[in-house]
C-alpha cells in the first residue's frame, strides 16, 4: 500500500507490519522521515520531519536562504557530495562539460504503478501481487541534465521493500558514475550492531555481529564474484536483539558481482547504510540519451527479532525471486558422483552409482566435472565441450538414455565461464580470456577467466550450452564458477570502458542466463562457486537452488547452513550427506546426524554408493523415503532457529504455515561429560492445541561402541573382530524412541523433554546416545486441529 499527500509531499509506504515515510523538504530533497513498525496512515504527517533547525558552528548550511537547513544532518534518500553532506555518498558524478563533481538533486514528480519497475538486463523481484504498488521517484539534478529515477515497490504480504535507481543522461555532454547505490537509508540514531555473513572456501556464511561505532563500516567484494568473503546481506539490529525479540532492519543486494555495502554513524548520531555495485575498479560512462540501471535492494524491518526478519526474507525470495517454474515444484533427491569418483570414473562406474542410487529412492543422477575432453584433473579441458569418448563411449545422450531408462532423471555440472590453457578454445581465441597486456596472468585453479563483457563470447557459450543441454537431456545444471577474477581486462572494450569491467561481465553473464532460462524454461539450474562464492539473489534468481558449500561435513554444515539462514530459505540450499571421514575435515559423524542436516535443506547423496555396506542402505533408504514422505514440510515451511542454553548444540524448526505440522532438528556438537537435562522450546506452536512429538525412527552402528557391546549382549564378542564387524555392517542398532502427547502451551514454555545422555553408567531405555555429533528430529503433529 502507498498513500500520497501530493500537498504536503508526503510518501507513506506501508507493508503488514511496516511503514516506510518519504517527504520533499522545502529545498527539494527527498527525505526519510520514518523507517520501523507499521503506523496508520493520517492525512498529515509532515509533522514527523525530525531534523535538527539550529545553526551549527563548523557545518555548511546548503543555502543562505535557510542557514539552519544542512544537508550533514538531513535523512536523505540520496547522497552526494559538495553541497554539505560530509558523509559517504551514495551517488558520486563527474560531469565531464566542466569536470565538476557537485551534485544537487532534488524532486520533479513521481509515479505510481501496479508493476515492478523496469530494470533490464539485470535479475528483480517478480511482478508484485494486486495489493502492491511500486512508486517511482523523479529526482533532477539543478544544473545539470540528469535525473535519477528512485523505484520503490511495496510487497505488503512479504514485508519487503525493494529499491533501485536509475540514472538517465537527458542531456548531451558525457557524465562518468563513479559511484551508483542502488539503495541509501539514513536511520535517526546511533547504537546498532551489524549482523552479516563472511566466510572463506569451505567455511562459507559464518555470522558475525558487532557494534557499530562512528565512522565508516564496509563488506563488500572485490573478486569479481559476490563472493564467500561477505554475502550481499547486512541486518542492523538492536543490541538486546535475539531470535525471537527486539528490532532489526534486514538490507540484501540482488546481484552477484563486485559490491559494497557501507555503513556509516555520523558525527551527529544518525545511521546510514547504502548498498551497491562497488565503486572500486568503478567509472561508468553515460552518454547524452544513455541510463544505467542500478541492481535491486531487498529492505524489510521486523520488530519480532532475527527469525521473523528470515521469515520476511525466506517469504519474499520463495514468492518473488526464486523462478516461478520451482516455487512450488518439490525438488528432487539427487546423487552426485563428485565426491564418489572426482576425475576418476567411465560409463561402467557412472551407471553401478546411478543403479545402486535409483535403488534407495533417488530421484536424479548428476554427472559432475571431467566429463568432457582433456579433463582428468584441474589443469585441463575447460572450453572442451565434446565428450570424453573414453570415459563415456556412447556420449552424453548415451549415459544420458541409459540413466533415464532407470527412471532417473539426468543432471550434468558445467563450468561455462571458464577456460584452461591446455584447451581447443584458448588455442582459437586467446583473445577471449581476462588477462591484462603484457602481463603474465595469475592462475587459479588452473584456469583464466572468460570476458563475458565480449558479446561474442556469450554468443558462443549460448550456442555450446544450447547444444549440450539438448544433446544430454538435461533435467537440471550445476552452473560453477571457480575462481576469482585477476588481470582484469577486456580485449573488446574501448579504454574509457575497462573501468566498468566487472559490471559488464555480471550484465554478460546474466545476459547468457536470461537466454538459456528462456530456451530450457524446465531445467532445474543450480548454482555453484566452489560452493557459496557466488551465493547470492542474483543468481537465486535465475537458479533456484545453491550448492552453499564444498564442506558436507554434518557439524560444519549446522554452522554455516545456520548462517545462511539469516536470508536465505533451505529451499535454496544444496545439502549432501557424504562419506566418512568428511573429505574437507577428515571427521567422523554418524550417517544419520549427515541426513538430520542435509533435510534442513535440499538432500542429495555424494559418496560412493556402491560400497556401501547393508547397513548404511538401509539407512539411507529409510532417511530417503522420511525426506520424500515430509518434502513438502521441509522444502516450503517456515523456518526457524531455536535458541538453546547450551553453545555444543543447535536446533531448528520448520513448520507449516497454519502450525498444524513441524519437523525439529536438534544437533550436538562434542559430547559434554554428565550433560545437565535439556529441553528445546518451540515458542512458536498453537497454546491450545494436543501435539504428537515422535523422534524420527534413527539407527546407529555397533562400531561406535567398540568392546562396550558386550555390555548389552548375551554373547561376547571381540572388538574389531571379524564378528563384530559382520553384526556392525548388518544390524541396525536403534536409538531410543522418544514419543510424547503434549499440549501447545507445554511445548511453547516447558519444550521437548530430551532424554538424559549416556553418562558412562548404564544403557537403558531412559538414556539417549548422542555422542558427539549426534542429532535427532523430531515429527510433530497437531492431533485435534
Ligand atoms: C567445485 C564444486 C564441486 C565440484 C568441483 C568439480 O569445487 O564446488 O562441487 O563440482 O568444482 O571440479
Amino acid at each position: 500500500m502507498i498513500s500520497i499527500n501530493s500537498e504536503e509531499q508526503v510518501f507513506h509506504l506501508q507493508t503488514l507490519n511496516s511503514s516506510y515515510i518519504l517527504k520533499v523538504s522545502d529545498a527539494g530533497h527527498l527525505l526519510n522521515l520514518y523507517y520501523g513498525p507499521r503506523l496508520e496512515h493520517r492525512e498529515t504527517l509532515s509533522h514527523l520531519n525530525h531534523t535538527a533547525r539550529v545553526k551549527l558552528g563548523s557545518t555548511t548550511a546548503y543555502s543562505s536562504a535557510d542557514e539552519r537547513y544542512c544537508l550533514e544532518t538531513q535523512k536523505l534518500e540520496v547522497g552526494t557530495t559538495g553541497k554539505g553532506d560530509y558523509r559517504e555518498p551514495s551517488l558520486h558524478i563527474t560531469y565531464c562539460d566542466d569536470g565538476s563533481s557537485t551534485s544537487d538533486f532534488i524532486f520533479d514528480r513521481f509515479e505510481l504503478s501496479g508493476d515492478r519497475p523496469d530494470l533490464p538486463g539485470l535479475p528483480h523481484s517478480h511482478s508484485p501481487s494486486e495489493d502492491d504498488l511500486s512508486l517511482t521517484i523523479v529526482l533532477r539534478e539543478k544544473l545539470k541534465p540528469v535525473e535519477l529515477h528512485l523505484h520503490y515497490t511495496c510487497f505488503v504480504h512479504t514485508d519487503t521493500i525493494c529499491r533501485s535507481m536509475t540514472i538517465i543522461n537527458r542531456g548531451s555532454e558525457p557524465v562518468v558514475l563513479n559511484k551508483a547505490c542502488s539503495a541509501s537509508v539514513d536511520l535517526p540514531e546511533a547504537g546498532f550492531e551489524a549482523m552479516h555473513l563472511s566466510g572463506k572456501w569451505i567455511a562459507e556464511g559464518q555470522q558475525q555481529r558487532h557494534s557499530l561505532n562512528k565512522g565508516v563500516f564496509s563488506i563488500g567484494s572485490s573478486r569479481g564474484v559476490s563472493s564467500s568473503s561477505h554475502n550481499p546481506f547486512m541486518a542492523l539490529v538492536s543490541p538486546d536483539c535475539t531470535e525471537d525479540y527486539g528490532c532489526c532492519y534486514g538490507f540484501a543486494l540482488v546481484y552477484s558481482g563486485n559490491y559494497k555495502i557501507t555503513t556509516e554513524v555520523s558525527s551527529y548520531d544518525q545511521t546510514r547504510i547504502m548498498l551497491g555495485v562497488s565503486d572500486l575498479d568503478f567509472a561508468w560512462p553515460l552518454s547524452g540519451g544513455m541510463q544505467f540501471n542500478c541492481p535491486e535492494v531487498l529492505m524489510t524491518f521486523s520488530h519480532g527479532g532475527l527469525n521473523l526478519m528470515s521469515q520476511h526474507f525466506h517469504a519474499h525470495i520463495r514468492q518473488h525471486i526464486i523462478d516461478r517454474e520451482w516455487q512450488d515444484k518439490p525438488r528432487p533427491v539427487q546423487a552426485n558422483n563428485w565426491e564418489a569418483t572426482y576425475f576418476n570414473f567411465d560409463e561402467s562406474k557412472l551407471m553401478s552409482l546411478a543403479r545402486k542410487a535409483q535403488s534407495l529412492g533417488v530421484e536424479l543422477f548428476v554427472l559432475d566435472d571431467g566429463w568432457f575432453a582433456n579433463r582428468n584433473d584441474e589443469t585441463s579441458g575447460l572450453g572442451n565441450y565434446n565428450e570424453d569418448r573414453k570415459k563415456l563411449p556412447r556420449g552424453l545422450a548415451g549415459i544420458s538414455r541409459k540413466i533415464r531408462q532407470l527412471g532417473l532423471q539426468f543432471g550434468l555440472w558445467v563450468e561455462p565461464e571458464m577456460v584452461s590453457v591446455n584447451s581447443d578454445l584458448y588455442e582459437k581465441h586467446p583473445d577471449w580470456a581476462v588477462t591484462s597486456p603484457g602481463r603474465e596472468a595469475s592462475p587459479g585453479r588452473h584456469q583464466l577467466v572468460l570476458d563475458m563483457s565480449n558479446p561474442s563470447v556469450v554468443d558462443y557459450l549460448y550456442e555450446q550450452l544450447f547444444d549440450t543441454f539438448r544433446r544430454a537431456q538435461v533435467s537440471y545444471v550445476k552452473w560453477d564458477h571457480n575462481r576469482n577474477l585477476s588481470d582484469v581486462y577486456s580485449n573488446h572494450l574501448t579504454a574509457e570502458k575497462q573501468a566498468g569491467f566487472y559490471h559488464r561481465y555480471v550484465l554478460g553473464l546474466y545476459d547468457l542466463l536470461f537466454r538459456l532460462k528462456e530456451a530450457f524454461p524446465g531445467i532445474l539450474f543450480e548454482n555453484c562457486s566452489s560452493g557459496g562464492n557466488r551465493f547470492d539473489l542474483g543468481m537465486t534468481f535465475f537458479m533456484p537452488q545453491t550448492w552453499i558449500s564444498d564442506n558436507t561435513d554434518a557439524h560444519e554444515r549446522t554452522k554455516i547452513q545456520q548462517g545462511f539462514s539469516l536470508l536465505y530459505p533451505p529451499c535454496c540450499m544444496s545439502a549432501h550427506v557424504s562419506g566418512h571421514p568428511s573429505h574437507q575435515v577428515l571427521r567422523h559423524t554418524p550417517i544419520e546426524s549427515r541426513f538430520n542436516v542435509s533435510c534442513f535443506g535440499l538432500l542429495g547423496y555424494q559418496l560412493d554408493l556402491t560400497t556401501l555396506t547393508t547397513y548404511e542402505e538401509k539407512v539411507i533408504r529409510q532417511q530417503v523415503g522420511f525426506y520424500k514422505k515430509h518434502r513438502a514440510l521441509l522444502q516450503q515451511g517456515v523456518f526457524y532457529r531455536l535458541l538453546l542454553p547450551a553453545s555444543n548444540q543447535r536446533a531448528w524448526i520448520i513448520m507449516r504455515k497454519d502450525k498444524s505440522e513441524a519437523i525439529v532438528g536438534f544437533f550436538q556438537g562434542l559430547q559434554v561429560s554428565n550433560p545437565t537435562l535439556k529441553t528445546i522450546r518451540l515458542p512458536m506452536l498453537k497454546p491450545d492445541v494436543i501435539y504428537s512429538i515422535n523422534s524420527r525412527e534413527q539407527y546407529q552402528n555397533i562400531r561406535q561402541y567398540g568392546h562396550l557391546v558386550n555390555k548389552e549382549l548375551p554373547v561376547s564378542i571381540k572388538d574389531r573382530g571379524i564378528l563384530h564387524g559382520i553384526i556392525a555392517n548388518h544390524y541396525l542398532l536403534p536409538v531410543n524412541a522418544e514419543s510424547y502427547t503434549m499440549h501447545g502451551d507445554q511445548l511453547q514454555h516447558m519444550g521437548i523433554p530430551i532424554k538424559s545422555q549416556f553418562t558412562g553408567t548404564e544403557i537403558t531405555e531412559y538414556v539417549s546416545h548422542f555422542g558427539d555429533f549426534g542429532s535427532r528430529l523430531y515429527h510433530i503433529r497437531c492431533l485435534d486441529c
